[in-house]
C-alpha cells in the first residue's frame, strides 16, 4: 500500500516551490510531496531527501527520480548531510513526522494493534532499543511514564501494573500478548469507545523506541542555521505533543525576528480529504518564512 500524501495541496501553497528552488524533504518516505515539488522547481531545482528507515529507503531508490538527492540517514544529522552534500541553497524545509502507511500495513514490526507481530517498532533497524525491551525490560515507573507523556493514556498505572505482573510469568512477545494485557488493566467501558483501547499505548511505545520527541526538539533549530533569507519551514504533526513543539519554537523565534509565522492557526485537513485518507484527520500543519 502506498502511504497518501496528507495536506498535499497546503504544503506546496506554503513551500511555494518555484523554478530552479532547492528543497529538502526530511521525512520523504515514498516522495509523495517531494514529487510535487520536483514538478515545480524544473529545470535544475533539486530535493535533497532523508529517510531512516532502511527498507523504506531502498524501495524508493529504485524509482531513480531525477533531481532527487536521496539519503539513508535521520534527520537529526541535518546539517552533517547538507555539509557532505554540499546541498545548498535551502529554499524549504518539509517534516512531515511519524509512521508512514506502509510501517502500519507492510513492514511486520508491531505497529499495528490489528496484526499480531513482535514488538519492534523501529524505523532503524540499528537501533538498539525496541518496543519488546521497553515492555520486558524497563522499570514499572519507566513504562507508566512512557504511557503517560508520550500517549497521554489515563490509565497508564494501571497498564503498566498489568504488564509488570504479566512478565514475571513469561515474556511478553507480540502485538496480541500486549493488546490482552492492556484489554486485562483498562475498565470494560474503556474497550467500547470510538478509539481503539490499544491507541495511546502503541502511540507511546513507538514515540519512545524512535525518541521522537527529542529528535524533533533538536533538529529545529538546525533548520535555521540552513535556510536561506526567505526560505520557507513546513512542518506536519500528528499528536499534540508534537505540534507544541513546532508551535513554541516558532513563536519563540517570531519574538526573536528570525522567523515569521504563516499559519496564526494550524492548518487542518478538509472533511473531503479526512473522508479519503483517515490519517489526515489529525493532521497540523504549521509554517514560517525565515527573515
Ligand atoms: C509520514 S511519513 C512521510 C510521508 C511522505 N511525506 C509522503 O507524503 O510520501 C514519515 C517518514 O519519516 C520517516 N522518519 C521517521 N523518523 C525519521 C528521522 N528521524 N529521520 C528521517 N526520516 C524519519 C519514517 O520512516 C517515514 O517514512
Amino acid at each position: 500500500m502506498i502511504h497518501i500524501p496528507v495536506l498535499q495541496k497546503e504544503v506546496i501553497e506554503y513551500l511555494n516551490p518555484k523554478k530552479n528552488e532547492n528543497f529538502i524533504d526530511a521525512t520523504i518516505d515514498g516522495g509523495g510531496h517531494t514529487k510535487e515539488i520536483l514538478k515545480r522547481n524544473k529545470p535544475n531545482g533539486k530535493v535533497l531527501g532523508i529517510e531512516l528507515d532502511n527498507d523504506i529507503f531502498k524501495k524508493l531508490k529504485k524509482e531513480r527520480i531525477e533531481r532527487l538527492v536521496l539519503i539513508n540517514d535521520s534527520y537529526i544529522n541535518l546539517k552533517k548531510v547538507i555539509l557532505k552534500y554540499n546541498f545548498k541553497p535551502v529554499n524549504g524545509i518539509l517534516f512531515d513526522l511519524g509512521m508512514s502507511s506502509w510501517h502500519l500495513e507492510e513492514s511486520k514490526r508491531g505497529f499495528s494493534f490489528l496484526k499480531n507481530e513482535t514488538l519492534d517498532m523501529r524505523y532503524d533497524k540499528n537501533n538498539k532499543l525496541t518496543a519488546e525491551k521497553i515492555i520486558n525490560n524497563f522499570k514499572e515507573e519507566e513504562i507508566e511514564k512512557i504511557l503517560k507523556e508520550y500517549g497521554e493514556e489515563k490509565f497508564s498505572k494501571r497498564i503498566a501494573k498489568e504488564i509488570i505482573n504479566e512478565r514475571k510469568r513469561k515474556p511478553i512477545k507480540t502485538t496480541f500478548d500486549l493488546i490482552n494485557i492492556i484489554k486485562k488493566a483498562v475498565p470494560k467501558e474503556y474497550q467500547y469507545r470510538k478509539i481503539h483501547f490499544a491507541t495511546k499505548t502503541f502511540q507511546a511505545l513507538r514515540i519512545a523506541v524512535n525518541d521522537e520527541l527529542n529528535n524533533l526538539s533538536k533538529v529545529l533549530p538546525e533548520t535555521i542555521d540552513v535556510l536561506e533569507k526567505n526560505g520557507r519551514l513546513v512542518i506536519i504533526s500528528f499528536h499534540s505533543l508534537e505540534d507544541r513543539i513546532v508551535k513554541n519554537f516558532l513563536k519563540e523565534n517570531e519574538r526573536k525576528k528570525i522567523l515569521k509565522i504563516l499559519t496564526n492557526k494550524p492548518i487542518t485537513a478538509q472533511r473531503e480529504e479526512i473522508k479519503r485518507n483517515k490519517r489526515s484527520r489529525s493532521a497540523k500543519l504549521r509554517a514560517a518564512i525565515k527573515i
